[in-house]
């Protein structure tokens, strides 16, 4: 692996007894394992429980915060809840704020309906425009997520399109975490 490898975070939004967003990030986080150009760090919010009342000292706020504040990127696995996004995820983001900044997201999303998590992702560009961090143009998503569930619960995409997606959304992820460490070289962002 490339010593400058791009450090990528992929955080897994759904805490949901018998969620599908396991499987979801495992399918991801290998795309991402299989580059010389990334190297990538799981974060499942079940096992990093965020505090309802935000407390920046929680102990788990604080273990996750080194993980968060070393990534060059982050790729977000979030299910369409609503319309929105799922409660913990969005404490996870208000636990944090610097971590964030100026930094690439990419999508990788799901619903049970045709519009396949685009609205959960246009609710996180807009909360991610409040830490300048910029949201990638394409996204991974999964419109009706159970069609893509064999009989025996094995996660099969449509391969071909779907692996276009991903390496698509994953070039510009690093294109932009390169040019913005770039920049942060010249500049640190807050100076
Ligand atoms: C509270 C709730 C709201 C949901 N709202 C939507 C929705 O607005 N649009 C949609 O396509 N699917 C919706 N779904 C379906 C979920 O996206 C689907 O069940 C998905 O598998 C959830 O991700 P998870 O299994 O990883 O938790 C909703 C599910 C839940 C539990």
């Amino acid at each position: 692996m490339d010593s400058n490898a791009i450090k990528v975070v992929v955080v897994v939004g759904s805490t949901r007894k018998g969620r599908l967003a396991p499987n979801v990030a495992r399918w991801f986080a290998d795309h991402i394992g299989q580059r010389e150009d990334m190297a990538v760090d799981v974060v499942d919010l079940l096992d990093m429980p965020m505090p309802n009342d935000l407390d920046d000292k929680d102990p788990v706020v604080v273990s996750l915060r080194p993980r968060l504040a070393q990534a060059d990127a982050f790729v977000l696995i979030v299910p369409e809840y609503n319309r929105g996004i799922p409660g913990p995820l969005k404490t996870l983001i208000d636990c944090y704020n610097v971590e964030w900044e100026a930094k690439p997201i990419g999508f990788v999303t799901y619903g049970l309906s045709m519009a396949g998590g685009v609205r959960a992702v246009e609710h996180l560009r807009q909360i991610f425009a409040e830490f300048h961090s910029f949201g990638m143009k394409d996204i991974v998503t999964f419109p009706r997520i159970l069609s893509h569930f064999d009989s025996e619960n094995n996660f099969v995409p449509d391969l071909e399109g779907c692996n276009a997606a991903a390496k698509i959304m994953l070039d510009q992820l690093g294109w932009w975490a390169k040019a913005l460490s770039a920049a942060k070289a010249i500049r640190p962002y807050r100076s």
